[in-house]
């Protein structure tokens, strides 16, 4: 679907789900008031959601702005270890299960609040006998298995800033983040598990750390003897082996001040150059708890799962930080939804009762895809609430997932959020809003949203803008890692004080948001953020290719796929092979995730006089749109050259 067909399904979308009374009866936000209260004195609501917190020395400030630049809640002081884990450790939820995992081959394993509690002590003795201290970068670079979760929590524990790096990123990419974020210390694993098979992860860590600022390589042993990994002598150390030898006693959590960064998570742009997205300790942390709370309804009977990855912003709020905060048993699942069969999620959740189910629209077109026999074929009487992320979801796929998925009983919080945002801003509150489907609704307590034109002029309800957040909020993005520019230009560049988040919205007659999708050059490949330049550089860098344009198109399962226009140099002879070839230079430089979906090879992009490749134009080709207007192009009929290859591809 292209934006403009999306739009005009969207507006053609009347259904209405209005709360469950029952479901309204016991939620945590039951009264409507919140919202006009949180509106008009929205400091005094997060400071009363700070309260949710513990805190080592309480604050006296809420909010200190000085646009672009927040403090939330500087003057206090608190550790997030202590707040996720181990003050849940000192109530009667000290036996509760904090993490249920299950591992792709089968194997699982249940941490307690205090078993996991020891274990990231026991990490946390590790780091610092490797000599990691406050202030510290450590990189992280594993499987979804529990050692990364104890490993990010235990660098927070010593005061360390962790920087995960998703584990299905290239050597190339994992060595970036690394050199920007100056990272003393990396931990990865021999190798993980994927369908069966294995990703490479010491290979390529190998690979990455060459020349960085690297001292010590903990490796943790997934696999084993198969991983074909090695281990390089002085450098590189078992991470069993380490643990074995610590101290069995309580780590002391480090006092961080408020302010203090908790992580960076790099993210795409525009630009070729990921960003390193800054999160602060207490305002992040206090946005991961109150949406748990609010958005999630939690309750501490609930059995939650996020299906996301850790190495993304969503499992680092919804797997770790906002689940285990708010003392909720958390489901984790290292592998894929269709090994060794399609059944396996929905077995997931029969096997452990899960409550709340938290996944990506992609997964839900993909299930569509596989039948609805599937998941009818499950007792998922255990489900009371489900939600999305990522990416708009196509009201069909709504209600698909509310049909099969959830039975037609459970009410759907489509969550729109960002890397930057560190939580879900826009979404309904399950027991106070009526739901629509494909519509996020509206933005959460305490955040202010708008949908504004060009000049920053709210839109009259029944139109379309540029969506903004025209207020602070805790959990925002306190900088960019060293490019504290960048920061002020890409977000706060075009309004003064005004967050934009590079999102196109409409506002419909009742004050609901439609997100449209990213109005910059960024891709959404399955809910992953890809910037087209970082793709164009990764081709150019071929020494086949010449010139590389790349755009994302429309596709059904995917939300958006990759289309790269190549020109290559003189003498090159275009071939099929010569596409494999660089759809897997992409997938060395990037991740498997930047794999283009098709190359075409182009005698000459599409330009304007003044040189700027139309993407545009290409994506009205990749889409099998009527050309816009091409007047402005230097030479048309490259583009007409470009569109009948294109067909005759098809
Ligand atoms: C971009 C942020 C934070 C979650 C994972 C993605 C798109 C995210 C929705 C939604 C429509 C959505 C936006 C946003 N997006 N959630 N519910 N409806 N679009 O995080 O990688 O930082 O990407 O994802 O375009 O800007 P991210």
């Amino acid at each position: 679907m292209t934006e403009a067909d999306r739009l005009d399904t969207l507006l053609r979308e009347h259904r209405i789900f209005p709360p469950d009374e029952t479901f309204r009866a016991q939620a945590n936000f039951k009264d409507e008031s919140i919202y006009q209260s949180a509106a008009e004195d929205p400091e005094h609501y997060w400071a009363q959601q700070a309260q949710y917190l513990s805190w080592q020395q309480p604050f006296s400030k809420i909010l200190e702005w000085e646009a672009p630049h927040a403090k939330w809640f500087s003057d206090g002081t608190l550790n997030a270890a202590y707040n996720a884990v181990d003050r849940h450790r000192e109530t009667n939820r000290k036996n509760k299960a904090a993490i249920i995992w299950e591992g792709e081959p089968g194997d699982s394993k249940v941490f307690t609040y205090d078993m996991l509690g020891r274990e990231v002590d026991k990490a946390a003795h590790m780091l610092r006998q490797l000599g990691v201290k406050k202030g510290d970068r450590v990189a992280i670079y594993l499987p979804m298995i529990p050692e990364l979760p104890i490993a990010m929590l235990a660098c927070a524990k010593v005061g360390a800033i962790h920087t995960v790096v998703f584990g299905g990123f290239s050597a190339a990419s994992l060595k970036d983040r690394i050199v920007d974020a100056d990272a003393k210390i990396l931990i990865t694993a021999d190798a993980g598990w994927r369908r069966g098979g294995l990703v490479p992860l010491k290979q390529n860590a190998d690979q990455a750390v060459v020349d960085t600022s690297v001292e010590k390589v903990v490796v943790v042993q997934r696999v084993g003897e198969n991983a074909q990994s090695s281990m390089v002598e002085g450098r590189d150390v078992y991470w069993h082996e380490l643990i074995a030898t610590m101290p069995h006693t309580p780590f002391a959590p480090e006092p961080m001040n408020a302010e203090d960064t908790l992580f960076i998570l790099y993210t795409s742009g525009t630009t070729g150059k990921p960003k390193g997205i800054v999160h602060s300790t207490a305002g992040y942390l206090v946005g991961a708890n109150t949406s748990m709370r609010s958005v999630f309804d939690i309750k501490d009977e609930d059995v939650f799962w996020c299906t996301a990855d850790i190495g993304w912003i969503t499992g680092h709020t919804y797997i770790v930080y906002g689940p285990l905060s708010a003392g909720t048993t958390l489901v984790m699942y290292e592998g894929a939804p269709d090994w060794p069969n399609r059944h396996r999620f929905w077995e997931i959740i029969e096997k452990y009762g899960v409550t709340i189910f938290y996944t990506a629209p992609t997964s839900i077109r993909t299930f569509m895809k596989w039948g609805h026999d599937i998941p009818m074929g499950h007792d998922l009487s255990s489900l009371r609430l489900m939600g999305t992320v990522g990416e708009p979801i196509n009201p069909e796929a709504w209600m698909w997932y509310h049909e099969y998925v959830g039975r037609g009983r459970c009410p759907i919080v489509d969550t729109w959020w960002q890397t930057e945002t560190g939580c879900a801003m826009i979404a309904p509150l399950p027991g106070l809003l009526a739901t629509k489907p494909g519509s996020a609704t509206k933005a959460v307590p305490g955040i202010s949203v708008d949908v504004v034109d060009e000049n920053g002029q709210s839109v009259a309800p029944g139109h379309g803008g540029y969506l903004v957040i025209t207020k602070p909020w805790p959990s925002m993005l306190r900088t960019v890692w060293r490019d504290d520019e960048r920061f002020q230009k890409t977000y706060f560049g075009q309004l003064p004080g005004i967050y934009l988040p590079g999102d196109g919205a409409h506002l419909d007659e009742d004050q609901y948001i439609w997100i449209l999708g990213r109005i910059d050059d960024v891709i959404n490949v399955s809910g992953h953020r890809i910037g087209t330049m970082e793709v164009e550089s990764a081709l150019v860098d071929h020494p086949a290719v010449a010139e590389a344009a790349v755009i994302g198109r429309a596709h059904e399962v995917k939300g958006q796929a990759i289309t790269a226009f190549v020109t290559v140099k003189e003498g090159v002879s275009t071939s099929d092979a010569l596409i494999a070839e660089l759809k897997q230079h992409v997938v060395e430089k990037i991740g498997a995730m930047a794999r283009p979906e098709e190359i075409l090879f182009a005698a000459e992009l599409p330009k304007t006089r003044s040189a700027k490749i139309m993407r545009r134009l290409l994506r009205d080709i990749a889409e099998g749109r009527a050309l816009g207007d091409t007047t402005t192009l230097a030479d048309p009929s490259v583009v007409e050259a470009l569109k009948s290859q294109y067909q005759d591809k098809e």
